[in-house]
């Protein structure tokens, strides 16, 4: 299949998943829900749960079972984003064309819709230990949501965005820069690649070497999105760009120009490349997603 028409299949199986776990049923009818749908449906291109998938097919993996684990990590995701954007963090008033969660819902909605996000995605992660698959054991699941919380908090993303916090308006010492990108976007890239692959089945190896490749990914994706930042346009983006000269942040782009960075991002992203070519499991629709990433205007 075509490496476009792949993606869009995989996109709308992450929609379609990300759709079931938000029932009325599930959630209730109320403001928070609403608030928690809007983060989730307003847009955004599904990455991470499509990270998640090529590595769960680069190793056979055919059932339901990373689902959950898709739903979830979307979830995290778009809290992120959602407090990324509150006035105390970046202070932004537009995500994928639309009216932020809290500018559409107020700040206090905005924080608790954040809330709301990540422990619904713990919940829903754990619902797979209700699913049968007799390749994947309970262990397993266990070990992924721990590896999904490690990655999610104090001392993966979360900690990525309270460094941008306490780095704003400083210059950033090289090593720090390079620490921040991989915590606040790399980690939950890493926890998307491990957590496929593990759940298919692949070597702990093979599993280390993907999380790997992903981190250099995650860099490659932040200092593409603070390229974007200074030269995309916002009805493409759907998000405002110069928030990062708006909020007094030093990145590597602000830092060294768009030019560098760009060197740094082609650089990074063929790493990645090598290390997914040497890997057992069929690497070629992740691959080509990474290497379309590169070039990215959105
Ligand atoms: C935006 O991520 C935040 C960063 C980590 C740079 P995405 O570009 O993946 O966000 P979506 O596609 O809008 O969800
Ligand atoms: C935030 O980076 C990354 C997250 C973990 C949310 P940015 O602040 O640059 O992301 P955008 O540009 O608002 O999407
Ligand atoms: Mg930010
Ligand atoms: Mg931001
Ligand atoms: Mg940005």
């Amino acid at each position: 299949m075509a490496f476009r028409e792949e993606f869009l299949e995989k996109q709308e199986y992450a929609e379609q998943v990300l759709r079931k776990y938000f029932s009325e049923e599930d959630l209730g009818k109320n403001r928070l829900g609403d608030a928690m749908r809007h983060a989730v449906f307003s847009g955004g291109k599904r990455l991470r749960p499509l990270f998640m998938l090529s590595a769960y097919e680069m190793y056979g993996g055919s059932s339901e079972i990373i689902e959950p684990f898709m739903a979830a990590i979307e979830m995290i995701h778009a809290y992120s984003l959602v407090h990324d954007d509150l006035p105390a963090m970046d202070n932004d008033t537009l995500r994928h064309g639309k009216p932020s969660t809290w500018s559409a819902y107020g700040e206090a909605m905005g924080i608790l819709a954040g809330d709301g996000l990540l422990t619904f995605a713990f919940q829903t992660a754990a619902s797979a230990l209700r699913i049968q698959d007799p390749n994947v054991t309970g262990e397993t699941i266990t070990a992924c949501i721990w590896f999904l919380a490690e990655k999610a908090g104090p001392i993966g993303m979360c900690l990525g965005q309270a460094l941008d916090v306490d780095y704003t308006g400083t210059e950033i010492p090289e090593d720090v820069l390079a620490d921040i990108n991989d915590k606040k976007t790399g980690a939950l890239f890493e926890a998307s690649f491990f957590i496929g692959a593990a759940l298919a089945g692949a070597s702990q190896e093979e599993c280390e070497a993907l999380e790997y490749a992903a981190s250099l990914v995650g860099r490659a994706f932040q200092l593409r999105d603070d390229i974007l930042d200074i030269i995309g346009e916002e009805q493409v983006l759907g998000k405002k760009t110069n928030s990062d000269e708006k909020n007094n942040k030093s990145n590597f782009v602000t830092r060294h120009g768009v030019e560098a960075a760009d060197r740094k991002v082609r650089e990074l992203t063929q790493e990645a490349l090598d290390i997914l070519e040497k890997l057992s499991g069929d690497s070629e629709f992740l691959s080509a997603l990474i290497l379309e990433l590169a070039d990215r205007s959105f």
